[in-house]
């Protein structure tokens, strides 16, 4: 009866994590798609408890204390360190897949070697490889994009090292397969513990070479590795909900990094294997050319003439958390009959979505935030392109510069529009650390200062204004 209901639980978990995915994919429906998944989570918890081969409830309650203890504070980071923050869930969720698997060897050879068929030992292999090089590469990667002082955010690199990661992974899955096939045999009880050091080293050593720029891809790749080692794990311990769930991790991860991809033309093994950052000083042009400064009444006149203006948002705009500001300027300026849209680039930002969320929050209409590909062929007509914390996805470089790290990767045409206001701090360059040709054109002008500062300034000018 309890066993019936249990897999009850576990189906109607499976389907509410399916429709948790489905309904992120749009933001009208994204926060049903968080509840459905908090729920679904709730149920898998509630039906294993419920289990009566769960002898000690005390482990389970601390279990959750502990997961409350470490998970509240993980929710209140701030939108910009939401990619180290997943980095840390993933982790997390290798190294429970690794201690479980540990755990299990470790049991089933007390029980008698027989319990250790050659496909739970293929599955506890391969969990608590995936699991444990999660583990330290989530953990490295965290560091990095949080830029922890003895991480190196500029990838780390050594002749020969493509053939000492692939000889370490190599030796760890050598001696899995020994295990698979001699789980008795004499070298087993030796090799189990030197495969978790390897496959911890591995985690390591893997993400070293790869730069901060590419840290989001990264860490959207452990995140199919998370979701694989959890398969694994739900293989060894028969739990179809676990194998489920994990495939929809590690696939949606994989589907997540192929995006981000594609949007920096970038290819999965140039990612990896790349070193791509080191590169970091190329100049676009020389550093001689003169900035051209607008005032705030000058740029909130050019703005109040324009028909179209296109908002380009980055990452600026939310270490800044103007976006409050972006919408009262997106107000009044509609309000005044100048019709407004937000070009959206898929890698604006730090995270997959950054902007979106960002303006979403700020209540600024969806219908106006438009993607890259959309709003490109009207660039010619916009009137005003006004770049908020925007460098990199508005670099001409991308389209023109051969050998630019950033060349090949699509970006909004801002450069394109009749006049460029573009609002930043200082002549510093974006993530890539590359010039940016579009603040020297003859039609740009720029508003330095924070973001919020200047957004809210250029409200002010229109706030008490009427319209024309
Ligand atoms: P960036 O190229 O990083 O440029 C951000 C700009 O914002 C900088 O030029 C900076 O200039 C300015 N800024 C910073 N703080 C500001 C503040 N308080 N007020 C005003 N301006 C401020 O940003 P982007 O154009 O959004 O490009 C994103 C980059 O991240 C790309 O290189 C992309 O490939 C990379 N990346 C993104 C993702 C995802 S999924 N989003 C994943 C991997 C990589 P100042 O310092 O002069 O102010």
């Amino acid at each position: 009866m309890i066993h019936g209901l249990v897999q009850l639980a576990y189906l109607a978990a499976t389907a509410l994590f399916i429709f948790s995915l489905h309904w992120m994919n749009d933001p009208k429906t994204a926060r049903y798609g968080v509840i459905s998944g908090v729920i679904a989570m709730a149920l898998a918890i509630a039906a294993t408890w419920s289990q009566p081969q769960v002898v000690h409830h005390l482990w389970i309650v601390v279990a959750l204390a502990a997961g409350i203890l470490v998970g509240v504070p993980l929710s209140r980071v701030p939108l910009t360190a939401v990619p180290q923050r997943t980095a840390i869930s993933h982790a997390f969720g290798g190294l429970a897949a690794g201690l479980v698997g540990t755990a299990k060897y470790y049991l089933w050879v007390g029980e008698g070697t027989e319990q250790l068929t050659a496909f739970r030992m293929g599955a506890i292999v391969l969990e608590i490889i995936l699991g444990y090089l999660t583990f330290t590469g989530s953990l490295m990667a965290a560091g990095k994009l949080q830029g922890v002082s003895w991480i190196p955010q500029r990838p780390v690199t050594y002749p020969l090292q493509n053939l000492v990661n692939i000889g370490l992974l190599g030796a760890a899955v050598a001696m899995g397969v020994y295990l698979v096939t001699q789980p008795a045999g004499p070298l087993a009880g030796t090799f189990f513990p030197i495969i978790i050091g390897l496959a911890l080293l591995f985690g390591v050593l893997l993400i070293i070479p790869i730069g901060g720029a590419d840290m989001p891809t990264v860490i959207s790749i452990l995140n199919s590795y998370a979701g694989l080692s959890a398969v694994a794990m739900g293989f060894v311990l028969d739990n179809k909900l676990l194998i489920i769930a994990g495939a929809l991790d590690g696939s949606s991860g994989l589907i997540l990094s192929i995006i981000m991809c594609r949007a920096m033309n970038r290819s999965f093994t140039n990612v990896l294997f790349g070193a791509f950052g080191q590169v970091q000083t190329v100049q676009a042009g020389g550093d001689d050319r003169v900035y051209k400064p607008e005032t705030i009444q000058g740029a909130a006149q050019v703005l109040e003439q324009a028909n179209l203006v296109v908002i380009i948002p980055g990452y600026g705009m939310a270490v800044a958390q103007a976006q409050h500001r972006v919408h009262e300027l997106y107000e009044q300026l509609t309000r005044r009959g100048v019709m407004v849209k937000f070009a959206i680039h898929p890698v604006a930002g730090r995270m997959p979505g950054h902007m979106n969320v960002l303006l979403a929050e700020a209540d600024v209409p969806y219908g106006d935030l438009v993607e890259m590909d959309e709003i490109n062929p009207d660039m010619p007509q916009c009137d005003v392109a006004l770049v908020i914390g925007a460098n990199d996805v508005v670099n001409p470089a991308a389209r023109s510069m051969r050998g630019s790290p950033i060349y090949g990767m699509p970006i909004i045409e801002a450069d394109k529009a009749k006049t460029v206001f573009a609002i930043k701090r200082s002549k510093n360059p974006g993530f890539a650390g590359i010039d940016n040709d579009l603040y020297f054109q003859d039609n740009t002008f720029m508003l330095f200062g924070d973001a919020k500062v200047v957004v809210g300034e250029l409200v002010k000018q229109f706030q008490g204004s009427g319209s024309h």
